[in-house]
């Protein structure tokens, strides 16, 4: 296959990308992403000050453009994200204990309910462990409302949209030797055990010198799937673009039948949150295809 995601397709996966609305315009942008990719992650249109940037008047205005945009275009969309310690609204971020607890709730149920039964996975919960040795929980308000707020937000999830996977988010969870990723490992384990509604996890899979990609990458995404949830390759760039390790993330993953897909955070190098300079994408900034897509490309394709 010639495309990304009909390459990813053959073995029933997804290869995706964010999409950012301001972009839209930019037919160079449109033309790549059209043809290249079948899942579609709003870069920032569907977090929580953008969609309810005051306390229950909800705005999918942008959220519904790159949407409407990916329908249009053939392409599924997953949905992030509904709880996160970043990117709240200042109402939000002024609230704390019940008050805020059931600010949560609700707004997991307004976003969801504004696209019952049209989204393919949820980032229910996006980034609530710590960096670091702990192998715990970050500190942020929402911790603070309890440490059950996770399994809350899950729950309040599945009732909003049974349609939806609800989805675990972070980064630096693909090293099977972190503590962070041990710590969520076990969040899940316990959450699949008492029966908390969780259908798969994403792994972020932002590489960079101080996270390198690391072979035990596979194991990673086997010890996860072996839970019983899917994985997800969910915002994948790499700083510097190694071909060799595109084509190893992708290998790894289509290793385990459970890794239903990957979506890359971006489309052009110029695109990427990290900068132009990062050349972590897969597109240069004309457009072009670099040798990370072959490698990418090829590796779908079996070889
Ligand atoms: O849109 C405003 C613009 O009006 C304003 O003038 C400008 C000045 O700062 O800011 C613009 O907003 C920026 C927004 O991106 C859109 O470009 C925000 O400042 C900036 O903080 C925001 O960054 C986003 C970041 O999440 C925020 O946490 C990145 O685009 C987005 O790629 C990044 O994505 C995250 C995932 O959601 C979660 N995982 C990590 C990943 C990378 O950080």
């Amino acid at each position: 296959e010639s495309t990304l995601g009909a390459a990813a397709a053959q073995s029933g996966r997804y290869f995706g990308t964010a999409i950012a609305s301001g972009k839209l315009g930019d037919s160079q942008y449109t033309s790549i992403a059209g043809r290249e990719f079948d899942m579609v992650t709003a870069e920032n249109e569907m977090k929580i000050d953008a969609t309810e940037p005051n306390r229950g008047q909800f705005n999918f205005s942008q959220g519904d453009r790159v949407y409407n945009w990916a329908v249009q275009n053939g392409k599924r969309v997953r949905g992030h994200t509904l709880a996160w310690h970043n990117q709240q609204p200042g109402w939000m971020q002024a609230l704390s204990g019940g008050s805020l607890r059931q600010a949560m709730i609700d707004h997991i149920n307004g976003v969801m309910n504004h696209y019952k039964g049209k989204i393919y996975a949820w980032d229910v919960v996006n980034e609530a462990y710590a960096d670091g040795n702990s192998g715990g929980r970050r500190d942020s308000n929402l911790q603070r409302t309890g440490n059950d707020w996770i399994e809350v937000a899950f729950r309040t999830a599945r009732a909003a949209d049974p349609a939806a996977k609800l989805c675990y988010n972070d980064y630096n969870i693909d090293n099977w030797s972190w503590a962070k990723t041990q710590g969520v490992y076990n969040m899940v384990r316990d959450f699949k055990a008492r029966g908390v509604p969780i259908d798969c996890v994403g792994l972020q899979s932002h590489f960079n010198s101080n996270s390198p990609y690391n072979s035990n990458y596979r194991t990673t995404i086997q010890s996860f799937a072996a839970l019983g949830v899917d994985v997800q390759i969910t915002e994948l760039d790499i700083q510097g673009g190694s071909a060799t390790t595109y084509a190893n993330v992708v290998n790894d993953c289509l290793a385990v039948p459970r890794c239903t897909g990957i979506s890359v955070w971006g489309v052009r190098d110029s695109d990427s949150w990290l900068g132009a300079n990062a050349s972590a994408l897969l597109f240069d900034g004309n457009g072009n295809k670099k040798a990370a897509y072959t490698a990418v490309l090829n590796a779908l394709n079996g070889g």
